[in-house]
């Protein structure tokens, strides 16, 4: 592990401080202003202060050893940036189009759970943030909110990101509140058959713990009530199981919804071809910022393969690991067409709400639109295979 990443591991832990003095850099403080941040681990000290240690690792965790969140991250220092030179790039357009609609940048917001447990306005902030920023939100089935009242905040057509019901009535219900509060995509994600083994999560606190039990309750019941998108679902319907996502299953959503399907986790070559057979309008290249299976394969690992099966004829996303523009900019260039923060806008949500998600989307962009410049690529599309290539690891 080299010196940089070594340091970005250690960003995560309270030992950042120690380790950054140790580098001889200086140690980075909690900010007193969004505005101050330079770059995304900025946000680290306030977020980690600002929420409680339980929710903090279940923030930064992955599966056993977190092993697959560190490769998800190492994964970019595999890939270095083929700039060229003499391209006037005063103007440079870093848009994409995604399902008809015209984005900004190519970042979305990954869909993450429960943001109350980060800032008490939750996923609101981060829809406010989001849509200043003019990047795409993608909402949590399990979002403290309810997508009615976010997609005001929002201001535009929100994406809904689906868990799949052990009925399926429920899954009907939810598809249909998300579609009724204009949401015009659905990525369902395939990547949780089953509850994942989340041990720093666990470490951090167990619902069956007296200082859980405050807020937590212990029945499928009980996680409706604390979770807004499940308002006004009957509470009989709660039960455990139905994540695995058949493709009878994926039928039977699409029969129900208007929306564009996309199915989110794909990590195989393989599946990126199912996908394709049955006809999906796009995938996220995703394992859940290695949350689910400990594969210790990054996503970047994964991306090469799944865009040659693609061949252009959907969108591949992909999300896991993404903290600079340079890694945005190694995704497009390997073929991804857009990349998913997840992460970073939750520790900037931590630590100032709005304004906090507000600027990390802003230093990503910002470091995106500066990167295209230095490649000497003038627009999203023309950056390429040519301004990527793999590392020599024997050097
Ligand atoms: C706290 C947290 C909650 C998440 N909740 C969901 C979720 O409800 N649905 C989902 O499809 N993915 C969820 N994810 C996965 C993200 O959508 C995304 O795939 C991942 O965070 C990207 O990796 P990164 O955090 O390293 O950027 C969650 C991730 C985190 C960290």
């Amino acid at each position: 592990m080299n010196r940089r990443l070594f340091l970005r591991y250690l960003q995560r832990s309270p030992l950042y401080a120690l380790a950054a003095e140790m580098a001889g850099q200086p140690a980075r403080k909690p900010l007193s202003s969004a505005k101050d941040a330079l770059d995304v681990f900025d946000f680290l000290p306030l977020a980690e202060k600002n929420v409680q240690p339980q929710h903090w690792a279940y923030l930064m965790g992955g599966s056993d050893d977190d092993a697959t969140v560190r490769a998800n991250e190492n994964a970019f220092s595999q890939w270095q940036i083929r700039a060229r030179r003499q391209v006037d790039v005063d103007t440079v357009d870093t848009s994409v189009t995604l399902f008809g609609q015209k984005q900004a940048y190519p970042i979305w917001v990954a869909p993450a759970a429960a943001q109350q447990a980060f800032h008490p306005d939750g996923e609101a902030a981060t829809a406010r943030g989001a849509s200043a920023r003019k990047a795409q939100m993608v909402l949590s089935t399990n979002a403290s909110l309810h997508v009615k009242d976010v997609a005001p905040a929002f201001g535009g057509p929100l994406w809904y990101q689906l868990y799949t019901q052990a009925e399926f009535e429920v899954s009907r219900a939810l598809v249909g509140a998300a579609e009724q509060a204009g949401c015009t995509v659905l990525a369902i994600t395939v990547d949780s058959a089953t509850a994942s083994n989340r041990v720093t999560a666990a470490r951090g606190g167990q619902k069956t713990e007296q200082r859980c039990r405050a807020c937590h309750g212990l029945t499928y019941a009980d996680y409706y009530k604390e979770h807004g998108m499940f308002a006004g679902i009957d509470p009989l319907l709660a039960k455990a199981g139905g994540r695995a996502v058949t493709w009878t299953l994926v039928e039977r959503l699409r029969a129900a919804t208007k929306m564009k399907i996309v199915i989110k986790g794909i990590m195989t070559a393989e599946d990126a071809a199912v996908c394709l057979r049955n006809g999906v309008d796009g995938i996220v290249v995703s394992n859940h910022g290695g949350r689910s299976e400990n594969s210790l394969q990054g996503t970047m690992e994964a991306l090469p393969e799944i865009v040659e099966t693609i061949n252009g004829r959907i969108p591949v996303l992909i999300d896991g690991g993404f903290r600079r523009g340079t890694d945005v900019f190694k995704a497009l260039a390997i073929g991804a067409t857009a990349v998913g923060i997840g992460r970073p806008y939750i520790w900037g949500l931590s630590a100032f709400g709005q304004e906090g998600v507000e600027r990390v989307l802003e230093l990503i962009q910002t470091e995106f639109a500066i990167t295209m410049k230095l490649a000497g690529t003038v627009s999203t599309r023309h950056i390429s295979p040519m301004h990527v290539r793999r590392r020599n690891m024997g050097a």
